[in-house]
């Protein structure tokens, strides 16, 4: 970051306050900040404040004749290394997904010949709306990079995703999109399962795990953005795909086994999936019934495939093998005993006790043959970067 020069386009939403803590972190990890607001960014957050924390000049306007006079608007949007649009609103991503230009903000877009990272924030619905995802769609398809938002509750009241990631999230996405310009795992195939798995017990019902995919998804769009070719194998879980990554969804241990063989060889796997561990033994072929006599079907379980320590055994086991451990007591040393048990390189491992299965943030502690790494509290798209600089240099 030391040196980088961002321009950061403020739009009209209510997490534009946050832009004021992100102008910060950019700031102290050595970067400079130049604002532009909309207009709508101005009920929201004043240009003094943005002025004040970047420590230059804010623009608000296309009209002013002092820096027109010197090809202004051109010359802000060619003088960054980076364009970061936050909050990206659904307004400002549906002007720039059809080149709208009609104010300084939609007019420095236009014309900037620089990479664009896009931080949306809106209410869940207008996320979800048809006309957004095909904006994010064709804007992503333009080469802009499009952050996912949290998902959770917001400040209008309803819940689901369309959150402004934290600002350390932001901050990160923006150091991997500026150091992504070396693109650390080029060349490189990179491996993740993801989400939970479900066996069946009859065609309707089944067993499963609260595994959201969301760390999973994240570790795949880490590596994607740090050049790897990603396939990634989900489980049953409804996230949108990160860009640049190969999906292939699965339902069952057996058929999440069958595709990561079918995937290999690769340089790095990354096994993020919480595989169930059992299946019911006969499944049935049509739905069971209470048949009035109080007699309970009994569910005989046998045990599913070991994805993890089969590819540990592989002829054509990944350079660097890596397992998670989600745990709800004495997380290190249960992870300690999984790395040896199941082969794997580093064991990744999560304290599960609490809201993580589901949630955004995670604490994981990696342990390796020589030791035991613990990383601070942190989203998990930030714990998906740190996991994703350290297996760049593990196969660099
Ligand atoms: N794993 C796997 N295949 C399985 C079970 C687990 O590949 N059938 C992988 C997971 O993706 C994860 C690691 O093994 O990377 C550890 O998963 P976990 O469920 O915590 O371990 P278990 O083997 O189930 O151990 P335990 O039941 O003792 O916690």
């Amino acid at each position: 970051m030391q040196g980088k020069r961002i321009l950061l386009i403020v739009g009209g939403g209510i997490a534009a306050y946050k832009s004021c803590e992100l102008v910060r972190l950019i700031r102290r990890e050595g970067g400079a900040v130049t604002c532009v607001l909309t207009a709508g960014a101005t009920h929201f957050v004043t240009p003094m404040t943005l002025a004040a924390l970047s420590e230059n000049p804010v623009h608000t306007t296309l009209w002013d004749l002092d820096a027109e006079a010197k090809m202004g608007h051109i010359q802000l949007s060619r003088s960054a290394d980076l364009v970061v649009v936050c909050p990206a609103t659904a307004d400002l991503m549906a002007k720039m997904a059809a080149g709208i230009a009609d104010d300084l903000a939609t007019t420095l877009l236009l014309a900037t010949d620089k990479p664009v990272l896009a931080v949306p924030a809106m209410n869940v619905r207008m996320w979800q709306h048809a006309a957004t995802r095909r904006n994010v769609a064709s804007l992503r398809g333009d080469g802009v990079e499009v952050l996912e938002p949290d998902a959770g509750p917001m400040a209008c009241g309803e819940f689901g995703p369309g959150r402004l990631p934290e600002p350390t999230a932001i901050l990160a996405a923006i150091t991997a999109t500026l150091g992504g310009q070396a693109k650390p795992l080029a060349g490189r195939h990179v491996l993740v399962t993801a989400g939970p798995t479900h066996e069946p017990i009859d065609p309707v019902r089944y067993i499963a795990n609260r595994s959201s995919g969301r760390q999973g998804f994240a570790i795949a769009e880490a590596a994607a953005r740090a050049g790897a070719r990603v396939t990634l194998v989900a489980g049953p879980v409804s996230l949108p795909t990160p860009a640049g990554v190969t999906r292939i969804d699965v339902e069952t241990a057996r058929d999440m086994a069958a595709a990561v063989d079918a995937a290999l060889p690769a340089d790095a796997a990354i096994m993020v999936a919480a595989v169930a561990d059992w299946r019911v033994a006969a499944e049935a072929g049509q739905k069971l019934k209470k048949d009035g006599s109080g007699v309970i079907p009994p569910l005989t379980l046998t045990e599913n495939p070991d994805i993890l320590a089969r590819l540990a055994r592989a002829p054509n086991r990944p350079r660097l093998l890596v397992g998670f451990a989600a745990e709800t007591e004495n997380v290190v040393p249960h992870a300690e005993a999984k790395l040896a048990r199941k082969g794997a390189d580093w064991i990744v491992a999560n304290d599960v006790s609490g809201d993580v299965m589901g949630g955004t943030r995670n604490t994981v502690h990696i342990v390796r043959a020589t030791g035991v790494e613990s990383l601070p509290e942190m989203p998990k798209d930030a714990v998906a970067a740190a996991l994703i600089e350290r297996i760049s240099d593990a196969l660099a």
